[in-house]
């Protein structure tokens, strides 16, 4: 009991990223606004200021892998803590847009850093029949500092101090960077490092005292692979692995859901919500109900496992996304805007349980144990990179296809994606992560075993 306690505050401490996550992507959409009057932003360089976190997101993410491999999981997040304090303080006292748009790309390096980091180090501390829950904390956090961040922007909008706005994040930066101090660094770095006394110290505090052996064994066991590098993930069995982590996070990004966390006021209004004080509390009852998915998802993933959730939650927004393009074509029936609020409800509680966490999680868990840095990081990178491609062309494709049809497109990739993780995504409930390697080299998943590949292979002995 007391080491479950422990290892819920140590989650609670790291989930504290994933809030900053949430709050500086989700911040900036009210902030804008006021920042676009004082600073006479031109709208490419308003562009430049609200891009220049993901630009930041992605590289973060990109070259963190090496980072966490080489140095380890506290300390990359502690690097992460650090930007985050920086970028918030800068961008709040910004006396101009250069100044600006460099502390919001310090911020998305942070962002892009931690959120790969944070589940990674969760997955890791985790037992398995806890691991979806305590990994999906993270999702949980993002979704409080996306609702935060909203309820910040609705309190200052009148008084328009968006230095305020942006720099409210200090606050939850220096819990974070103080709290870290008291977070072990994870049993399996440590091991693969060889310091097999610091991994045994840690596991007797967030595990029962007969379990520590065992899984020092376990884990220590399955060091297995020689070669560390970004193109080892394009080699023999981890290549279809680094297929599914990628497939994962585009289709997190493709079927569309920042079109809602960041666009929504502008979706509402043009669903009828004329007034612009409704269309922004509309908003934040999204971020309510995405808060409460999160947590009813989190009695679930330990439960149901993840396939079944990706499945159902898929199919859920698939059918919520066609209910939106219908009442975006339908626009002169008088009950539409019900329909399109409605639709974004269900669109936004499929997600929350479905791809939200799992995308996530199953990132975490698949790679084998040298891998998991680069593989994470290299994955989160390219949701970055996805989240930018659709956050650029979505007001786009409404011009060029209208509401409806682009929200049709989106229902089309749902169905596509419902295929992928039907056929490819392998099912990881209540797996330790050594159990989840084996298997997954075991099958190739689909191609060859691990003991083939002797490329990858150490003399394991
Ligand atoms: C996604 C973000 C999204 C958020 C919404 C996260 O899992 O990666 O892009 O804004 O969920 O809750």
């Amino acid at each position: 009991m007391q080491q479950k306690n422990f290892l819920y505050l140590i989650a609670g401490i790291a989930a504290l990223a994933g809030l900053l996550f949430g709050f500086d992507t989700g911040v900036i959409s009210g902030a804008i606004l006021f920042i676009k009057k004082d600073f006479q932003l031109t709208d490419s360089m308003t562009e430049y200021v609200v891009s220049s976190v993901l630009g930041g997101a992605f590289l973060g993410s990109l070259f963190g892998g090496k980072v966490i491999d080489l140095f380890g999981r506290k300390k990359i997040l502690v690097l992460s803590a650090i930007c985050f304090v920086l970028g918030s303080t800068v961008s709040a006292l910004s006396q101009g847009a250069f100044e600006l748009i460099l502390s919001r790309f310090i911020l998305g390096l942070s962002i892009g850093i931690a959120s790969f980091a944070a589940p990674l180090y969760l997955a890791e501390i985790s037992p398995p029949e806890m691991r979806g829950k305590i990994v999906s904390l993270n999702q949980l956090a993002i979704t409080v500092g996306i609702l935060g961040s909203y309820i910040v922007d609705y309190a200052l909008a009148e008084q328009e101090a968006w230095r305020w706005m942006l720099g409210l994040g200090i606050f939850p930066a220096i819990a974070l960077l103080v709290g870290l101090r008291f977070l072990p660094e994870s049993p399996r770095w440590s091991l693969m490092r060889g310091d097999s006394e610091t991994a045994r110290k840690t596991l007797q505090t967030i595990r029962q005292a007969d379990q520590v052996e065992g899984e020092m064994q376990e884990i220590a066991s399955s060091f297995k692979l020689k070669s560390l590098g970004l193109s080892s993930l394009f080699s023999g069995w981890v290549l279809p692995v680094s297929l599914i982590a990628i497939g994962l996070s585009f289709f997190q990004q493709a079927t569309g859901i920042n079109t809602i966390i960041y666009y929504a006021p502008t979706i509402l209004k043009q669903a009828g919500f004329e007034q612009e004080k409704m269309a922004i509390l509309a908003t934040l009852v999204l971020g309510v109900v995405n808060v409460a998915a999160t947590i009813a998802s989190l009695f679930l993933i330990d439960r149901w496992g993840r396939r079944p959730l990706l499945l159902v939650g898929i199919i859920g927004m698939s059918i919520s996304l066609s209910v939106m393009g219908l009442a975006f074509y339908w626009k002169e029936v008088a009950w539409v805007s019900t329909l399109a609020v409605g639709g974004m409800i269900a669109y936004i509680i499929c997600f929350a349980i479905s791809l939200g966490p799992i995308c996530w999680l199953v990132i975490s868990e698949i790679f084998p144990a040298e891998l998991r840095g680069v593989g994470a990081s290299f994955a989160t990178s390219a949701n970055w990179m996805f989240n930018g491609v659709v956050a650029a062309t979505f007001l786009t494709l409404v011009n060029r296809f209208g509401a409806s049809g682009t929200f049709w497109l989106y229902a089309t990739v749902c169905l596509i994606a419902l295929v992928f993780i039907y056929f490819f995504v392998p099912e990881t409930k209540g797996k330790t992560l050594e159990e989840i390697q084996t298997e997954m080299a075991q099958l190739g998943v689909g191609t060859h075993s691990i003991t083939d590949d002797r490329s990858l292979l150490n003399d394991v002995t």
